[in-house]
């Protein structure tokens, strides 16, 4: 019997997927010159689609090139070139795959070294112990700077269209800009963006609204958000219930569920309140949950890499199965599964002392497997963590001082 993650699958736009598998979102670190998509990123994305799964959606791009979540990271803005991008969407649809750009703007979670704008609901810096100084000290955003940011949102929405992708993915998890929006630990403010849950959510739905405005209905408009921030007093799983149901009265395609930010990186596994998630599919208890509220489609991600699981998680009401580790140590995994139903892909954890340093280390083993698909190699699951952070320092490095170039 075949799967029925194997069945195609519609979304409200009208859309067909083929299957119910999804490329997660991975920030690739990978631009050419100018933060532009170039030949390397090509190559990575063509061998996602040929790999099988039905939906990939693209790293966070920025919408504002003065605030990066890394040095290597892409910008699309209202006058950006289109097209690299044109490039990028004809290489991800070499299988009859969908792809989606995620968009993001990572708010307080700059890092101090590369410059640019730190912004935030609040001026609320990011609090990582001892290496809190990483990053840079937020300002509050004005009127004004909101106003700005939805139109940015919009223009960045409206190239993505442009250039041939089939829709957008906005970044409301993890801590960012509008996940910072969304919880009371990052948002003090005392305005309509503010305080109950109603007004900490009013920009994402604002942002939403203006983008299908100005998007073909048959355009996606997909959401990542946290199904809590697992800190004490942040954003939790009531906040996350009532932001899907407000966004019922809207026409959004998919809601991704994560979880955590830097200070809790819930979406590798580990918490900072000390709550446990599951060994694998991390937020599959508070997706089933949410499902049962949501008119859109619902998608979870975290942990999975088995063919199992993520037969568990549609089992469970679950509507799409979301992988980045998995598709990142092994990119023809959904194919794979088709053959032999046993193939599990490599995990990338690393378990030191210091939480953030494992945290990081885990994403450089990541990114050395991206970047190597980029070369037109195979990844090599098996590379030394503590080598190839030191390699991702070095590399960061430099693309911080071309980026700094790009800045002036
Ligand atoms: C190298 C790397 C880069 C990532 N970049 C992004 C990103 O740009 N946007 C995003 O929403 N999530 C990003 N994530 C998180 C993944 O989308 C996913 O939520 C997380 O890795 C948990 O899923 P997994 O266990 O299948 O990897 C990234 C993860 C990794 C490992």
């Amino acid at each position: 019997m075949t799967s029925s993650v194997f069945s195609p699958f519609s979304l409200p736009c009208g859309a067909q997927l083929s299957n119910r598998l999804a490329k997660a979102a991975m920030e690739e670190n990978m631009s050419d010159p100018g933060q532009l998509p170039g030949p390397a990123i090509f190559r990575l994305y063509q061998r996602w689609a040929k790999g099988g799964s039905g939906l990939l959606i693209t790293g966070n791009v920025m919408v504002d090139g003065r605030a990066m979540t890394g040095p290597g990271g892409i910008v699309l803005e209202k006058e950006t070139e289109l097209a690299p991008f044109k490039d990028w969407a004809q290489a991800a649809k070499k299988n009859n795959t969908q792809i989606w750009m995620q968009i993001n703007h990572p708010g307080r979670q700059v890092y101090a070294a590369m410059g640019g704008d730190v912004l935030s609901p609040s001026s609320v810096p990011l609090d990582l112990g001892k290496h809190s100084k990483l990053f840079g000290q937020p300002r509050a955003m004005t009127h004004k700077e909101i106003n700005n940011l939805i139109q940015r949102f919009v223009d960045t929405a409206i190239k993505a269209e442009q250039a041939g992708f089939d829709g957008i993915q906005i970044h409301a998890a993890h801590g960012y800009l509008l996940s910072q929006f969304l919880s009371p630990l990052t948002n003090k403010r005392n305005d309509e963006f503010g305080g109950s849950i109603e007004n900490r959510m009013r920009l994402l739905l604002n942002i939403i609204k203006a983008i299908r405005e100005n998007v073909a209905s048959e355009f996606a408009i997909a959401v990542k958000m946290n199904s809590a921030d697992f800190q004490r007093g942040g954003f939790d799983a009531d906040d996350a219930k009532q932001v899907v149901v407000a966004m019922n009265a809207l026409a959004v395609d998919l809601v991704e569920l994560s979880g955590g930010s830097y200070e809790s990186p819930a979406m590798q596994g580990t918490t900072a309140d000390g709550s446990t998630l599951a060994r694998e599919a991390y937020f599959l208890e508070f997706a089933k949950d949410i499902a049962h509220l949501a008119t859109m489609p619902i998608m979870t991600t975290g942990g999975i890499r088995r063919l199992a699981t993520a037969e568990q998680v549609l089992a469970e009401g679950v509507d799409m199965v979301g992988m980045g580790t998995a598709l990142a140590m092994n990119p023809a995994l959904p194919n794979d599964w088709q053959v032999n139903s046993q193939v599990v892909a490599h995990s990338a954890t690393v378990r030191w002392k210091d939480k953030t340093l494992s945290s990081v280390a885990t994403m450089a083993v990541i990114k050395r497997q991206l970047q190597r698909m980029g070369k037109g190699k195979n990844p090599k699951v098996n590379v030394s963590p503590i080598f190839s952070l030191i390699r991702d320092r070095i590399r960061l490095k430099k693309l911080t001082k071309r980026y700094q170039q790009y800045l002036s």
